[in-house]
Protein backbone atom coordinates (compact mmCIF):
# COMPACT_ATOMS: atom_id res chain seq x y z
CA UNK A 1 0.00 0.00 0.00
CA UNK A 2 1.63 3.25 -1.11
CA UNK A 3 1.87 5.60 1.72
CA UNK A 4 1.63 9.10 -0.53
CA UNK A 5 -0.84 8.23 -2.55
CA UNK A 6 -0.47 11.35 -5.54
CA UNK A 7 -2.96 12.10 -8.34
CA UNK A 8 -1.86 9.43 -10.79
CA UNK A 9 -5.22 7.58 -10.13
CA UNK A 10 -7.96 6.89 -13.19
CA UNK A 11 -8.99 10.22 -13.39
CA UNK A 12 -7.70 14.27 -14.00
CA UNK A 13 -9.32 16.35 -11.73
CA UNK A 14 -12.61 17.74 -13.77
CA UNK A 15 -12.28 20.89 -15.62
CA UNK A 16 -15.33 23.26 -16.23
CA UNK A 17 -17.30 22.09 -19.04
CA UNK A 18 -20.66 22.50 -19.20
CA UNK A 19 -21.05 19.44 -21.72
CA UNK A 20 -19.76 17.20 -19.94
CA UNK A 21 -22.48 15.95 -17.02
CA UNK A 22 -19.86 16.00 -13.44
CA UNK A 23 -20.83 14.80 -10.04
CA UNK A 24 -21.38 18.44 -7.68
CA UNK A 25 -23.69 19.66 -10.90
CA UNK A 26 -26.06 16.44 -10.61
CA UNK A 27 -25.75 16.00 -6.72
CA UNK A 28 -26.78 19.52 -6.74
CA UNK A 29 -29.62 18.82 -9.26
CA UNK A 30 -30.59 15.84 -7.04
CA UNK A 31 -30.92 18.17 -3.90
CA UNK A 32 -32.76 20.56 -5.74
CA UNK A 33 -30.09 23.35 -6.49
CA UNK A 34 -29.77 25.29 -9.19
CA UNK A 35 -26.58 25.24 -9.99
CA UNK A 36 -26.52 22.51 -12.75
CA UNK A 37 -26.27 22.35 -17.03
CA UNK A 38 -28.85 20.65 -19.08
CA UNK A 39 -26.59 17.68 -19.76
CA UNK A 40 -26.31 17.50 -15.60
CA UNK A 41 -30.09 16.87 -15.49
CA UNK A 42 -30.34 14.58 -18.37
CA UNK A 43 -27.95 12.10 -16.23
CA UNK A 44 -29.50 12.77 -13.29
CA UNK A 45 -32.92 12.40 -15.03
CA UNK A 46 -31.69 8.48 -16.52
CA UNK A 47 -30.30 7.94 -13.05
CA UNK A 48 -33.64 8.69 -11.65
CA UNK A 49 -35.54 6.92 -13.90
CA UNK A 50 -33.69 3.25 -13.48
CA UNK A 51 -33.20 4.10 -9.44
CA UNK A 52 -36.86 6.31 -8.50
CA UNK A 53 -34.90 6.38 -4.93
CA UNK A 54 -32.17 8.36 -6.09
CA UNK A 55 -33.62 11.94 -4.53
CA UNK A 56 -34.68 10.40 -1.25
CA UNK A 57 -31.19 8.81 -1.19
CA UNK A 58 -29.14 12.02 -1.60
CA UNK A 59 -31.39 13.98 0.26
CA UNK A 60 -31.07 11.27 3.57
CA UNK A 61 -26.89 11.60 2.72
CA UNK A 62 -27.22 15.65 3.04
CA UNK A 63 -29.07 15.10 5.86
CA UNK A 64 -26.82 12.70 7.23
CA UNK A 65 -24.29 15.28 7.28
CA UNK A 66 -26.21 17.75 8.92
CA UNK A 67 -26.75 15.48 11.91
CA UNK A 68 -23.13 14.10 12.06
CA UNK A 69 -22.08 17.64 11.82
CA UNK A 70 -24.33 18.72 14.75
CA UNK A 71 -23.24 15.72 16.42
CA UNK A 72 -19.60 16.53 16.23
CA UNK A 73 -20.02 20.13 17.03
CA UNK A 74 -22.35 19.24 19.85
CA UNK A 75 -22.11 15.84 21.99
CA UNK A 76 -18.76 15.12 20.68
CA UNK A 77 -16.97 19.05 21.45
CA UNK A 78 -15.31 19.20 18.14
CA UNK A 79 -14.62 22.64 17.06
CA UNK A 80 -12.56 21.88 13.66
CA UNK A 81 -13.82 20.57 10.43
CA UNK A 82 -11.67 19.31 7.50
CA UNK A 83 -14.87 18.73 4.83
CA UNK A 84 -13.28 16.87 2.01
CA UNK A 85 -15.69 16.85 -1.24
CA UNK A 86 -17.83 20.06 0.03
CA UNK A 87 -19.81 19.95 -3.06
CA UNK A 88 -21.80 22.95 -4.27
CA UNK A 89 -22.91 25.16 -1.40
CA UNK A 90 -26.50 24.55 -0.04
CA UNK A 91 -28.52 25.14 2.67
CA UNK A 92 -26.82 24.03 5.89
CA UNK A 93 -23.21 23.98 4.71
CA UNK A 94 -20.82 22.51 7.58
CA UNK A 95 -19.91 25.78 8.96
CA UNK A 96 -23.37 26.98 9.03
CA UNK A 97 -24.09 23.90 10.90
CA UNK A 98 -21.17 23.87 13.46
CA UNK A 99 -21.13 27.63 13.74
CA UNK A 100 -24.75 27.42 15.16
CA UNK A 101 -23.63 24.96 17.79
CA UNK A 102 -19.99 26.73 18.46
CA UNK A 103 -19.61 29.86 16.63
CA UNK A 104 -16.21 29.55 17.43
CA UNK A 105 -15.97 25.99 14.81
CA UNK A 106 -13.02 26.58 12.42
CA UNK A 107 -13.96 24.88 8.84
CA UNK A 108 -11.41 23.93 5.88
CA UNK A 109 -13.58 23.24 2.69
CA UNK A 110 -11.74 21.17 -0.40
CA UNK A 111 -13.17 20.27 -3.31
CA UNK A 112 -11.71 19.86 -7.27
CA UNK A 113 -14.58 20.59 -9.12
CA UNK A 114 -14.15 24.30 -10.50
CA UNK A 115 -18.11 25.12 -10.33
CA UNK A 116 -18.06 24.37 -6.20
CA UNK A 117 -14.78 26.54 -6.65
CA UNK A 118 -16.29 29.64 -8.37
CA UNK A 119 -19.39 29.26 -5.76
CA UNK A 120 -16.90 29.13 -2.85
CA UNK A 121 -18.04 32.56 -1.82
CA UNK A 122 -20.99 31.20 0.03
CA UNK A 123 -19.03 28.81 2.29
CA UNK A 124 -16.78 31.45 3.54
CA UNK A 125 -19.71 33.52 5.61
CA UNK A 126 -18.06 32.70 9.08
CA UNK A 127 -18.74 33.46 12.32
CA UNK A 128 -16.52 36.63 13.57
CA UNK A 129 -14.97 33.84 15.92
CA UNK A 130 -14.79 31.11 13.55
CA UNK A 131 -12.97 30.51 10.60
CA UNK A 132 -13.72 28.99 7.16
CA UNK A 133 -11.49 28.39 4.50
CA UNK A 134 -11.44 27.13 1.03
CA UNK A 135 -8.98 24.71 -0.81
CA UNK A 136 -9.44 24.07 -4.50
CA UNK A 137 -7.65 21.10 -4.05
CA UNK A 138 -7.96 16.60 -5.00
CA UNK A 139 -8.21 14.00 -1.78
CA UNK A 140 -5.95 11.88 -4.20
CA UNK A 141 -3.19 14.49 -2.76
CA UNK A 142 -3.85 14.59 1.40
CA UNK A 143 -0.30 15.95 1.51
CA UNK A 144 -1.46 18.86 -0.24
CA UNK A 145 -4.88 19.24 1.88
CA UNK A 146 -2.96 18.93 5.36
CA UNK A 147 -0.36 20.87 4.22
CA UNK A 148 -2.68 23.70 3.11
CA UNK A 149 -5.41 23.09 5.82
CA UNK A 150 -3.10 23.55 8.44
CA UNK A 151 -3.22 27.66 7.70
CA UNK A 152 -6.44 27.32 9.28
CA UNK A 153 -7.18 24.00 11.61
CA UNK A 154 -4.46 23.72 14.39
CA UNK A 155 -3.02 19.53 13.85
CA UNK A 156 -2.72 19.57 17.68
CA UNK A 157 -6.36 19.72 18.67
CA UNK A 158 -9.38 17.12 17.50
CA UNK A 159 -10.46 17.32 14.19
CA UNK A 160 -13.31 16.21 12.58
CA UNK A 161 -12.24 14.79 9.05
CA UNK A 162 -15.54 14.55 6.61
CA UNK A 163 -15.54 12.09 3.61
CA UNK A 164 -19.26 12.84 2.64
CA UNK A 165 -19.68 11.06 -1.04
CA UNK A 166 -16.52 11.03 -2.01
CA UNK A 167 -14.72 7.95 -1.00
CA UNK A 168 -17.35 5.70 -4.33
CA UNK A 169 -14.76 8.31 -6.78
CA UNK A 170 -11.37 6.68 -5.88
CA UNK A 171 -12.04 2.96 -7.10
CA UNK A 172 -9.21 1.45 -5.43
CA UNK A 173 -10.01 0.25 -1.87
CA UNK A 174 -5.81 0.29 -1.27
CA UNK A 175 -5.66 3.78 -2.55
CA UNK A 176 -8.44 4.82 -0.45
CA UNK A 177 -8.02 3.45 2.74
CA UNK A 178 -4.21 4.72 2.37
CA UNK A 179 -5.54 8.29 1.63
CA UNK A 180 -8.06 7.68 4.52
CA UNK A 181 -5.00 6.41 6.90
CA UNK A 182 -2.76 9.83 6.06
CA UNK A 183 -5.53 12.13 6.92
CA UNK A 184 -6.26 10.15 10.15
CA UNK A 185 -2.76 9.64 11.54
CA UNK A 186 -2.12 13.88 10.85
CA UNK A 187 -4.94 13.99 13.23
CA UNK A 188 -5.02 13.56 17.36
CA UNK A 189 -6.66 11.20 19.67
CA UNK A 190 -10.20 12.24 20.05
CA UNK A 191 -10.81 12.90 16.59
CA UNK A 192 -13.01 11.65 14.79
CA UNK A 193 -14.11 10.53 10.92
CA UNK A 194 -17.43 10.58 9.56
CA UNK A 195 -18.56 8.79 5.82
CA UNK A 196 -21.30 8.06 3.75
CA UNK A 197 -21.09 6.53 0.49
CA UNK A 198 -23.35 4.48 -1.57
CA UNK A 199 -23.63 0.81 -1.82
CA UNK A 200 -23.96 -2.16 -4.11
CA UNK A 201 -27.05 -3.98 -2.52
CA UNK A 202 -29.36 -3.18 -4.79
CA UNK A 203 -29.88 -4.18 -8.64
CA UNK A 204 -31.01 -0.44 -9.05
CA UNK A 205 -28.54 1.26 -7.60
CA UNK A 206 -25.92 -0.72 -9.45
CA UNK A 207 -27.53 -0.12 -12.90
CA UNK A 208 -27.71 3.49 -11.62
CA UNK A 209 -23.94 3.41 -11.11
CA UNK A 210 -23.26 2.43 -14.65
CA UNK A 211 -25.49 4.84 -16.31
CA UNK A 212 -22.94 7.19 -14.66
CA UNK A 213 -20.53 5.75 -15.56
CA UNK A 214 -21.38 5.46 -19.03
CA UNK A 215 -21.48 9.59 -19.34
CA UNK A 216 -21.01 11.60 -15.71
CA UNK A 217 -17.33 12.48 -14.36
CA UNK A 218 -15.58 11.65 -12.06
CA UNK A 219 -16.57 7.92 -12.25
CA UNK A 220 -18.54 6.53 -8.87
CA UNK A 221 -17.72 3.05 -7.97
CA UNK A 222 -19.93 1.35 -5.54
CA UNK A 223 -18.81 -0.63 -2.63
CA UNK A 224 -20.26 -3.46 -0.63
CA UNK A 225 -21.62 -2.70 2.81
CA UNK A 226 -18.28 -4.60 4.77
CA UNK A 227 -15.63 -2.42 2.23
CA UNK A 228 -17.13 0.76 3.23
CA UNK A 229 -17.58 -0.79 7.11
CA UNK A 230 -13.35 -1.34 6.88
CA UNK A 231 -12.90 2.83 6.53
CA UNK A 232 -13.27 2.78 10.02
CA UNK A 233 -10.35 0.39 10.97
CA UNK A 234 -8.74 1.27 14.12
CA UNK A 235 -11.36 3.82 15.17
CA UNK A 236 -14.15 3.47 17.86
CA UNK A 237 -17.06 3.42 15.92
CA UNK A 238 -20.32 5.94 17.71
CA UNK A 239 -23.41 3.88 18.19
CA UNK A 240 -25.45 3.52 16.20
CA UNK A 241 -22.38 2.10 14.27
CA UNK A 242 -22.25 2.03 10.25
CA UNK A 243 -25.57 2.17 9.26
CA UNK A 244 -27.83 3.58 6.65
CA UNK A 245 -27.98 6.73 6.25
CA UNK A 246 -31.61 7.44 7.78
CA UNK A 247 -30.71 5.24 10.59
CA UNK A 248 -28.22 7.37 12.21
CA UNK A 249 -29.56 9.11 15.33
CA UNK A 250 -33.08 9.66 12.90
CA UNK A 251 -34.84 13.06 14.31
CA UNK A 252 -37.36 12.36 16.72
CA UNK A 253 -40.34 11.78 14.44
CA UNK A 254 -38.95 11.00 11.18
CA UNK A 255 -40.84 8.27 9.30
CA UNK A 256 -40.06 4.48 8.51
CA UNK A 257 -37.04 3.65 7.24
CA UNK A 258 -37.15 3.96 3.42
CA UNK A 259 -35.22 1.77 0.94
CA UNK A 260 -31.79 3.56 0.85
CA UNK A 261 -28.46 2.61 -0.74
CA UNK A 262 -26.36 4.43 1.20
CA UNK A 263 -24.38 3.66 4.18
CA UNK A 264 -22.36 6.13 6.87
CA UNK A 265 -21.01 6.25 10.52
CA UNK A 266 -18.71 8.07 12.45
CA UNK A 267 -15.37 6.96 14.17
CA UNK A 268 -13.72 8.22 17.01
CA UNK A 269 -9.88 7.80 16.83
CA UNK A 270 -8.50 6.40 20.71
C1 LIG B 1 -21.67 13.36 -4.17
S1 LIG B 1 -20.94 14.96 -3.98
C2 LIG B 1 -21.14 15.14 -2.21
C3 LIG B 1 -21.19 16.59 -1.75
C4 LIG B 1 -21.34 16.79 -0.25
N1 LIG B 1 -20.22 16.21 0.49
C5 LIG B 1 -22.63 16.22 0.26
O1 LIG B 1 -22.57 15.24 1.02
O2 LIG B 1 -23.70 16.74 -0.06
C6 LIG B 1 -19.19 14.57 -4.15
C7 LIG B 1 -18.26 15.80 -4.18
O3 LIG B 1 -16.92 15.32 -4.16
C8 LIG B 1 -16.14 16.07 -5.10
N2 LIG B 1 -15.02 15.22 -5.52
C9 LIG B 1 -15.06 14.08 -6.26
N3 LIG B 1 -13.83 13.56 -6.42
C10 LIG B 1 -12.96 14.41 -5.78
C11 LIG B 1 -11.55 14.42 -5.57
N4 LIG B 1 -10.78 13.44 -6.06
N5 LIG B 1 -11.02 15.44 -4.86
C12 LIG B 1 -11.80 16.44 -4.36
N6 LIG B 1 -13.14 16.48 -4.51
C13 LIG B 1 -13.73 15.48 -5.22
C14 LIG B 1 -17.10 16.41 -6.21
O4 LIG B 1 -16.66 17.53 -6.96
C15 LIG B 1 -18.39 16.65 -5.44
O5 LIG B 1 -18.52 17.99 -5.09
Amino acid sequence: MADRPSITGDEEPPELNPGVPQTARIWNYWLGGKDHFPVDRQVGDQILEAFPAIVENARASRAFLVRAVRYLAGEAGVRQFLDIGTGLPTANNTHQVAQRVAPESRIVYVDNDPLVLAHARALLTSTPEGATAYLDADLRDPERILQEAARTLDFGQPVAVMLMGILGHIEDDDQARSIVKRLMDAVPSGSYLAMYDSTDTSEEVVEAARIWNQSAKPPYHLRSPERIARFFDGLELVEPGVVSTLEWRPEPGSGPPAEIDSLCGIGRKP
